[in-house]
């Protein structure tokens, strides 16, 4: 999918913090689009190669603090905090905006709200639903919350990394939609798992029990694009165990904040902790297969059939 090109009328520079698995993409498009990109990791290799594609690399997060808008793609809060601390202590210029990106919590974004009000910076909260891969394709998209002013002040670069993003009002309200999202992307990854090693141990082919629910009401973006995994085993990490788990405390968190039961989440969340304790911590969280299967009494094997993601 080919990257959008900068809008032309203004063009702020842009500071890129966290180039990560979903960062790096991201990043890689602004730059590719022609948007003047600064980038920093913690890790300088892994940010090194957006330079091919137009962006500089900084040595220090502090280099960012002059940027017009900073977007930040880490993991936790703990790490928004680090970062953010890092980017303004001393700092005489500070951004306009910041586009926080990563997935935390609503009391977390709050403090970023109040950290970065006390400095007069815009703060646009903006999780994102999608992989590196539904990056790559250019099918990412953002769910945004806080000034109406900010949001429509980046949407033109919001639109360079992906073509959907949402507006769903001020303050935190865009984290709790994220929260949300991920825990039925736990819970819908585990029921696939189910229904597919039943399907399996009664006699069908992963392959092609997923072709018809692929095919199905009940096929998605989703089912498709973890069915190659599914079917031939491949479990190169898109999304962490570890992450995913972070994402269902924050859901059950929420659910107690808000008085909500939520017995599925609740069940998912120890059902990957299991997992992450047999040793399945390294792979991506689709490995919930795998244990499924285990917990099942059959050993999967790779069925290698071509199978498509659905996502060309
Ligand atoms: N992967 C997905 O499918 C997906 C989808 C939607 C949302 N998300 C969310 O997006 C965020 C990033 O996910 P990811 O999959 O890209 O994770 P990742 O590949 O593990 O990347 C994490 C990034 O954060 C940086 N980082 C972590 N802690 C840091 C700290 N204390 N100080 C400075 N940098 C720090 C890492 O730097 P180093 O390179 O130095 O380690 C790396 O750049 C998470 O909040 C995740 O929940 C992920």
């Amino acid at each position: 999918m080919p990257t959008k090109k900068m809008p032309t009328k203004k063009m702020p520079s842009i500071g890129w913090i966290g180039t990560g698995r979903m960062g790096y993409e991201m990043a890689a498009h602004l730059a590719r689009g022609g948007a003047d990109v600064l980038a920093w990791n913690r890790t300088r290799a892994k940010a090194q190669p957006l330079e091919k594609h137009g962006a500089k690399v900084a040595d220090r997060v502090s280099e960012l603090a002059a940027r017009d808008i900073v977007f930040c793609m880490v993991s936790t809060w703990d790490d928004v905090r680090q970062v953010m601390d890092a980017l303004l202590e001393g700092a005489s210029e500070v951004p306009r905006i910041v586009v926080e990106c990563s997935s935390i919590s609503l009391e977390g974004s709050q403090q970023l709200r109040a950290m970065l009000a006390a400095r007069s910076i815009q703060y646009l909260a903006a999780p994102v639903s999608g992989n590196a891969k539904v990056i790559k394709a250019g099918r990412l998209s953002f769910v945004c919350s806080g000034p109406k002013q900010a949001f429509d002040a980046v949407l033109p670069y919001l639109k360079m990394i992906g073509p959907a993003a949402a507006y769903v009002g001020e303050g935190e309200l865009a984290r709790i939609v994220k929260i949300c999202h991920n825990v039925f992307l736990g819970v819908v990854t585990q029921s696939l798992a189910e229904v597919t090693v039943l399907a399996q141990k009664a006699g069908v082919p992963r392959h092609a029990f997923l072709d018809f629910i692929n095919q199905s009401v009940m096929g998605s973006t989703f089912s498709r694009y973890k069915t190659p995994a599914f079917v031939n085993l491949d479990f190169k990490v898109t999304f962490t165990p570890a992450l995913l788990r972070k994402d269902m405390d924050l859901g059950l968190d929420a659910g107690r904040r808000f008085e909500v039961p939520m017995p599925l989440a609740s069940a998912t969340r120890d059902l990957i902790q299991s997992m992450m304790g047999r040793g399945w911590s390294e792979q991506d969280f689709a490995t919930l297969l795998l244990q499924q299967a285990q917990a099942s009494g059959i050993e999967l094997k790779p069925e290698n059939v071509d199978v498509s993601d659905g996502l060309a």
